[in-house]
């Protein structure tokens, strides 16, 4: 029986770079997740009798909210939702399930690499039917129902088992639980060359995986070892756990040191990787190298076409602003478009619909591809595996004579986390207030060439988006960055972006930190981070 529950509005309902985000005892408000979803269905129009997916990514309170979101979704009308098995779904495979059986949209849950469980973080998105995440005009229409609802719609009915692949009527919709890893690892199947990279493990080519106890576990496991034949134990911490086994699934250097420390060692295998939370980021690490994810990107469509599913080449890549330039360079030598977006996937879309770009990426550790419509965290791993396959090399001859031939583009991110919101607001104000009077000033041995607030104007859609970081472009081709996180749950992030551009191969093996001292000195004379923050180092490098 569809039942009408009154409700009063929240005013915190603003979706941020990746849906709303929040700690789960804030979830767990009386009727939040509810107001949050309803407000959602209440930006939608014509789904009446359509399908939406449904899935998370296994942290604390997924199976709450999805309960919550199927009984909503029947009592709003929807035809049929299509729920992952234990309602786990990665957010790539939640895109490929959206795209493959034509729903509407789909609800996703997850606060991606922020750690879970009783008093960490949750979140929802939604993703509209190209399968990628809902572009801005849809989330301020969700956050501006979210301010004025009085009611939701829901179903009086007792929960739905997710534990079998079942289908089942509710009210005048039907629910089918599926296999959360089968689609996915079908198309996978199609754009990378098992046989190939299946050969490379049986000739005894070791790797690492560092599921991080998030949703990837049962995707590697079953691509990686069932179907590529590594020995069992390549994939490990491989069962998606409510609360992360305590840890934070973030695939960096920080949170995934164990990792990091293995590849650096005596015994390293050939290659490791990590994904995070839902399963949409990579970290790449070759044997006694770390690859930024910027490099990884350009090293990616550099070589993608040696990847049966973009054997034809590749139309174009976009990268996110704060990313570095060495994409650019793989973009020119190909003669393919090159595009430059804010921080955020969704701005991607567009691009890919159009067909102008096939890969993109970003510095946050997201590359991906137009299979799906979301950066997507094994995509990465298996191109990489079959450029190795494919090449013979390893990670490290491949990274340096990709330096070799385009030019290497030093760079590393500063974050400074949980920072008091007006010191972060007001150290970007006063960044804005001086940019004009910024070009020809000298900073050391470093002169300003330009100065900007980085706006976007979509080519497809012609939307506009203004105030996305503050640029400080110096001769030579250096760049600083400056940006406040947009996924944060408490506090202000900010973000230093830190790139220095080197042609010469003989100044390839510098130390990161060393290779950009001069830039990290500008950034805080130009910022005044530590006085301005009251912090005397970031809190994470990567
Ligand atoms: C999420 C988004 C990415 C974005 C990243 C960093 O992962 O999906 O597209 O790059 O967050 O966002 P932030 O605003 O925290 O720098
Ligand atoms: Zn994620």
């Amino acid at each position: 029986m569809i039942i009408t529950v009154p409700t009063k509005p929240y005013s915190d309902q603003k979706p941020g770079t990746s849906g709303l985000r929040k700690k789960v005892p804030h979830f767990q408000q009386e009727h939040y997740a509810e107001n949050f979803i309803q407000s959602i269905f209440d930006s939608l129009e014509d789904f009446k009798g359509k399908t939406l997916v449904i899935g998370g990514d296994g942290r604390f309170y997924n199976r709450e909210v999805i309960q919550k979101a199927i009984k909503m979704a029947a009592a709003n009308g929807f035809g049929r939702v299509l729920v992952g098995q234990g309602g786990i779904l990665s957010t790539p495979a939640a895109s490929n399930i959206i795209r493959k059986y034509k729903a509407f949209g789909g609800i996703i849950l997850s606060a991606s690499h922020n750690p879970g469980g009783p008093t960490e973080d949750f979140g929802i998105k939604y993703n509209i039917g190209n399968g990628g995440p809902a572009p801005e005009r849809i989330t301020d229409a969700i956050y501006a129902n979210s301010k004025t609802i009085t009611s939701y719609k829901t179903l009086d009915v007792a929960d739905i088992n997710l534990d079998n692949i079942n289908s089942f009527e509710l009210g005048t919709m039907t629910v089918e639980v599926i296999d959360p890893v089968a689609d996915y690892a079908a198309l996978m199947e199609q754009l990378f060359d098992f046989p190939g990279i299946r050969n490379m493990f049986s000739l005894g080519f070791r790797m690492s995986f560092d599921a991080m106890s998030a949703v990837t576990g049962p995707y590697a496991k079953e691509i990686l070892e069932n179907r590529l034949g590594a020995p069992e134990g390549t994939v490990r911490n491989a069962t998606p756990l409510p609360d992360f086994g305590g840890h934070h699934p973030d695939p960096n250097l920080v949170h995934a040191k164990d990792l990091y420390d293995e590849l650096m060692g005596p015994d390293a295998p050939d290659f490791g990787a990590a994904s995070d939370g839902d399963g949409d980021r990579n970290l790449i690490i070759g044997k006694g190298m770390f690859v930024t994810p910027s490099d990884s990107l350009a090293i990616l469509a550099a070589n993608a076409n040696l990847a049966p599913g973009y054997s034809g080449g590749i139309a174009g890549i976009a990268r996110s602003m704060p990313t570095s330039a060495a994409a650019d360079k793989v973009a020119e030598r190909l003669k393919i478009g090159m595009y430059e977006t804010p921080t955020g996937w969704k701005f991607f879309g567009n691009l890919m619909d159009a067909g102008k770009v096939t890969i993109c990426g970003e510095e946050s550790a997201g590359t991906g591809s137009s299979h799906v419509r979301e950066k997507d965290g094994l995509w990465a791993v298996l191109l990489w595996l079959n450029v190795l396959a494919s090449r013979g090399e390893s990670v490290q001859e491949i990274v340096r004579q990709h330096w070799a031939s385009y030019g290497r583009n030093y760079y590393c991110r500063h974050d400074y986390e949980e920072v008091d919101s007006d010191a972060a607001n007001g150290l970007i104000e006063a960044l804005r207030a001086k940019l004009a009077d910024l070009p020809g000033t000298k900073i050391g041995d470093l002169t300003v060439e330009a100065a900007d607030d980085f706006a976007y104007h979509d080519p497809i859609d012609h939307s506009e988006s203004k105030k996305q970081g503050i640029r400080i472009m110096f001769e030579g081709g250096s760049r600083i960055v400056f940006r406040l996180s947009g996924t944060g749950t408490s506090g202000a992030t900010l973000r230093v972006y830190i790139e220095r551009y080197e042609p010469d191969s003989s100044n390839h093996s510098m130390e990161t930190q060393e290779a950009l001292a001069d830039l990290i000195v500008a950034a805080e004379e130009l910022a005044d981070i530590k006085a301005r923050t009251g912090r005397d180092a970031p809190s994470v490098i990567t």
